[in-house]
């Protein structure tokens, strides 16, 4: 029933030591592992659980730059931060390492040494954009133009973000240089490429068949469709050679015996797929293994938990590198989820428009497991999927409070009114109203066969991937032992029938048992404070979904007759309308902020005006004549002034720049045709021009010669 022990490395995308992780980042990649791999090691597999912070590449230095700090000191600020967050979510890795350590370079030079040495790359000069200012070549990240395909304005050179094409710099309209804002100039590079082209044969082989050069490798229909999918329009397209190196001062160097690799360093997604690797290596030297059975050996499965913008990265590159570098198993499978919407928009942590998922568990340290309910509820397996704090409100109460922990909760404190605590013994002929609650009577030994199916499913949900519905068979546990409760009312029962009631609440009992087991891998921390109330041992991670299995397909039960419980305590809060509207409300709030931050840091010009528009204005040079204060306002003068031999008046706001007396006899230009209006009283009859200097201070805009109207033409 239980297939034979597997050996396992799952991974987790290594996160860009480059900012704090929000929701869609944990349900994506990590929350989903976390479930896989707690039900693997209850299934007695050999485990290993790889992550680790990715902490190379221009998503580090341009945070640096952003920061005003140092790649160094943002990547030991996120990879800190990443280690406390994985920790309060209750990520189970077994090993959490980082690319910036020695080991992971020596790592990832052997890698590329390799490669280098059996000739799997092609060297090939390109030209590359070159900013002479900063005296170095740009990284994708660090050009910025007008997209080819959408117009839009602010495109990077490696991707639009308004339509969504991948881009080379090169095709850029008006590149800049976002590092000095100037036009940056082509130079000749040198790199090494890694050529997929040569490899579409077998990769598509790989994706379609699932067999490599023949061989089995693993079933293609266990494979989510919309992997499948984007590998295949990826195949379809046409693969490119692909530079592994890149001219960076951030990564891992290029091996520097190599001719020309001065200066050089590995592309960071090379450099960080072989992070895997290189933390399994640290693991096995902790725990006194050898690395190589988890990556080499025939009985070990890959598996890569990652979002679907990683797919190209994982399904087609990291097993191209594999196999060029040979001895590897390529991925067994990647089962990628889609995007997490919040409340109907995009995540965007450029618009704050996100929850934080440390800032969060720091305030709500009791809602971890909560947390991972709901978002392993609505996790984009197949498709998008959108959290809402309403919804989580809604999933909470209705599901966690009302259905799961009100089952749990009965059961207990029935059993300590009716039996001091102490599980019944029953008498095995007494028939009750079984889960189904048809009239006909069943029997406790039907009803636990029926658990043992439901425990089953939920097994089987989590091999596929399938977490939304192995949640789903967690939940219908508690719903049929909602309904045994129902159907039989043991709190009437008790006086007329009490043989009805053992038995009724000892299968219950059996049914919180197998729920404290089958909630550990959804919610570790509720699932232990509930083994704690039964008055049983933490769930051991190790094989102990295979015993209880064992003893269900047995007909033993999980507690015996006679077995203590401890006092129940409720596992999960409810949440209140008001907690819901602070939540909301912080939502709005930190994204404002952000957006009047951006504003003043990028102030929004005027809008264009048309050249018509400008031709309307008659700017005319005038003399002052005469300057007076307006009486009863601080900041205006009153002007008379000589336009073409006329006189006229203009009140004009420079009181506190100007003393009337220094102004007759100045040649000043103005705005002639503005429409007259009154002010404080006095009609003004026109605008004069003014300039701010650096310091503040208002200057006449003057001209040089005074005849008539000015040339605009
Ligand atoms: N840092 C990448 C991201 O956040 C993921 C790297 S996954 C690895 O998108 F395979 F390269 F490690
Ligand atoms: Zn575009």
């Amino acid at each position: 029933m239980i297939h034979p022990p597997q050996r396992y490395i799952v991974t987790s995308a290594l996160p860009y030591a480059n900012g704090p992780l929000h929701i869609g980042h944990l349900t994506g990649a990590y929350l989903s592992a976390d479930i896989y791999v707690r039900m693997l090691r209850m299934l007695d597999h050999d485990v290993a659980f790889i992550c680790g912070s990715d902490e190379h590449g221009a998503a580090i230095t341009m945070r640096a730059l952003k920061e005003n700090s140092t790649p160094q000191a943002i990547i030991d600020k996120y990879h800190a931060l990443f280690e406390s967050t994985f920790k309060k979510a209750g990520i189970s890795f077994d090993m959490y390492h980082r690319t910036s350590s020695p080991l992971h370079h020596e790592t990832a030079q052997e890698f590329f040494k390799t490669l280098y040495a059996q000739g799997e790359f092609v060297e090939e000069e390109s030209d590359q954009y070159y900013d002479k200012k900063a005296d170095k070549f740009l990284a994708d990240r660090y050009i910025k133009g007008t997209c080819p395909k959408c117009s839009n304005p602010d495109a990077y050179g490696d991707q639009c973000e308004r339509c969504g094409s991948s881009l080379s710099p090169l095709e850029l309209i008006d590149p800049v240089s976002t590092i000095t804002g100037t036009k940056p100039e082509l130079r000749k590079t040198k790199h090494w490429y890694l050529p997929l082209d040569k490899y579409e044969s077998w990769l598509r082989e790989y994706i379609e068949q699932g067999t490599l050069e023949g061989e089995e490798h693993h079933d293609p229909d266990e494979w989510k469709a919309h992997v499948t999918g984007q590998c295949k329009s990826w195949l379809d397209g046409g693969l490119q050679p692909r530079a592994m190196t890149r001219d960076l001062d951030w990564g891992v160097d290029v091996p520097q015996d190599i001719p020309d690799a001065v200066g050089k360093k590995l592309y960071v997604w090379m450099d960080a797929p072989i992070g895997y690797i290189s933390a399994t290596k640290q693991w096995a030297k902790d725990k006194g293994k050898n690395w190589e059975d988890y990556w080499k050996s025939e009985d070990a499965r890959l598996i890569h938990f990652i979002g679907k913008d990683n797919i190209v990265f994982h399904c087609l590159i990291f097993p191209s590198i594999l196999k060029a570098h040979g001895g590897y198993n390529l991925p067994y499978n990647v089962p990628a989820n889609q995007f997490l919407n919040l409340e109907e928009q995009k995540i965007s942590t450029s618009r704050n428009w996100a929850i934080w998922v440390d800032e969060f568990l720091t305030e709500h340290p009791d809602q971890a497991d909560a947390l991972r309910y709901v978002l392993t509820k609505n996790m984009p397996e197949q498709k998008d999927a959108e959290f809402t704090w309403k919804g989580y409100q809604a999933d909470v109460n209705a599901d966690l409070v009302g259905n799961l922990a009100n089952f749990i909760h009965r059961v207990m404190v029935l059993t300590h009114k009716y039996y001091d605590g102490k599980i019944p013994a029953f008498d095995e002929d007494t028939p009750i109203v079984g889960a189904r609650g048809n009239d006909e009577a069943s029997w406790h030994e039907v009803e636990m066969m029926d658990l043992f199916d439901r425990m089953w499913s939920i097994q089987n949900a989590i091999e596929k991937f399938e977490f939304r519905n192995g949640l789903k068979g967690l939940l219908d546990i508690a719903t049929a032992g909602n309904q045994i409760l129902q159907f039989n009312e043991p709190w009437k029962a008790i006086k007329s029938e009490p043989e009805e009631v053992a038995v009724v609440l000892n299968l219950c009992i059996q049914y919180v048992a197998a729920l404290s087991l089958a909630m550990h891998p959804f919610m570790p921390e509720a699932s232990a404070r509930l083994r704690q109330q039964l008055g049983m041992d933490p769930v051991s991670e190790q094989g102990s979904w295979v015993e209880t299995m064992n003893a269900l397909a047995n007909g033993e039960h999980l507690l015996a007759e006679d077995h203590a419980l401890n006092q129940p305590e409720h596992l999960f809060t409810r949440i209140e309308d008001t907690w819901v509207e602070d939540q909301v409300k912080k939502l709005h709030d930190m994204s404002k902020q952000e957006s009047s931050k951006q504003e003043e840091k990028a102030p929004e010009g005027k809008p264009d005006i048309s050249f018509e528009d400008f031709m309307k204005l008659d700017l005319r040079t005038a003399r002052i004549v005469d300057a007076v204060k307006v009486p009863k306002a601080d900041k205006l003068l009153k002007l008379t002034l000589e336009v073409n031999g006329t006189e006229r008046t203009v009140v004009s706001g420079i009181a506190e720049h100007y003393q009337p007396e220094e102004l007759p006899g100045k040649n000043v230009v103005i705005l002639a045709n503005l429409a007259p209006r009154k002010i404080r009283g006095v009609e003004s009859e026109g605008m004069i021009l003014m300039a701010e200097a650096s310091d503040g201070k208002l200057h006449f805009v003057s001209a040089t010669h005074d005849d008539s109207g000015m040339s605009i033409g």
